[in-house]
């Protein structure tokens, strides 16, 4: 492997970065923008372009030979070994409906390897960071993966795409995940979902068909912070994976049993139906 050039400054300038587009994002939500539709339930903001125009430029400034792919629209691609993964705002949703569960994610990959990443969430001032090798931090403090090894003790955490989103069966691993665990969160904001996996708030999170900026930052974080990513079979976790497990290492065997279980229709417990619950109702 070639030893990335420079490679010191990529964690503190991205951080300056993500710092300074969570402030122009905060600017945003206090005036509660108005909401574009990408597609039929896929909302963008004047607050997402703003903050991927100003990453871009930041990023062209610093290192103007570097690629990079931004979930609004930014490409530079001129085949340079290193190449940005920009989203420039992840819950959006979220953020057009006041609901404070948002941030910035910055990914840097060098020959195809994740080597730097870093995650702002403005609303807390939680600045999460990685870099390949050098263990994980949030504020400059640094963090581990839970070490809770029974899936029934746990917090875990999906999310479900808001394009597409009945393209999936997410909703019977949900059913069944939450009878198996303390309770599944769905917070809407998968690249925190990964910090939280970082830090120990969740022990787990899972989705179907992630794109590479909303995972790319936080794989690295939840890799150095002790944790192992990969698709819903235990294989590799690849950039172009449509699926992404996280879990603190522990509970990861665990989950991936659940999910192979669900996907072979075994063992499922029943989804209560609605139409016998009313005529119970009735009684
Ligand atoms: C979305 C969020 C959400 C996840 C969706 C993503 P966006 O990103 O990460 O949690 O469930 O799949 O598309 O559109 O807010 O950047
Ligand atoms: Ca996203
Ligand atoms: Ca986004």
């Amino acid at each position: 492997m070639s030893i990335p050039e420079n490679n010191s400054d990529f964690v503190p300038v991205a951080s300056e970065i993500a710092r300074e587009a969570g402030a122009l994002l905060m600017g945003y939500f206090r005036q509660r923008v108005k909401v574009e539709y990408k597609g039929e339930v896929d909302l963008v903001t004047v607050a997402d372009r703003q903050s991927e125009a100003l990453i871009l430029e930041r990023i062209r400034a610093r290192w103007p030979n570097h690629d990079v792919i931004g979930e609004e629209g930014a490409r530079v691609e001129s085949g340079s070994d290193y190449r940005w993964y920009v989203d420039p705002l992840d819950g959006t949703t979220n953020f057009a409906h006041a609901f404070p569960v948002f941030c910035v994610s910055l990914a840097l990959e060098h020959k195809g390897q994740r080597i730097a990443g870093v995650i702002y969430d403005p609303t807390r001032d939680e600045l999460f960071a990685a870099e390949q090798g050098s263990g994980a931090y949030l504020n400059g403090e640094k963090i581990r993966v839970s070490t809770i090894a029974n899936l029934a003790e746990c917090l875990v955490a999906t999310g479900f795409p808001s394009h597409k989103r009945h393209q999936n069966p997410n909703i019977f691993f949900y059913h069944q995940i939450t009878l198996r665990t303390h309770g599944v969160r769905r917070a809407g904001s998968a690249a925190l979902d990964l910090c939280c996996v970082a830090c120990g708030r969740f022990d787990a999170f899972w989705e179907f068909n992630l794109n590479p900026w909303d995972t790319a930052a936080g794989v690295l974080i939840v890799e150095e912070a002790g944790g192992r990513v990969s698709d819903f079979k235990g294989g590799p976790f690849r950039i172009d994976s449509r699926e992404t497990l996280a879990s603190n290492g522990l509970v990861h065997q665990a989950l991936l049993a659940e999910f192979d279980a669900i996907f072979k229709g075994r063992g499922m417990e029943e989804l209560p139906s609605p139409v016998e619950y009313v005529k119970s109702r009735g009684k």
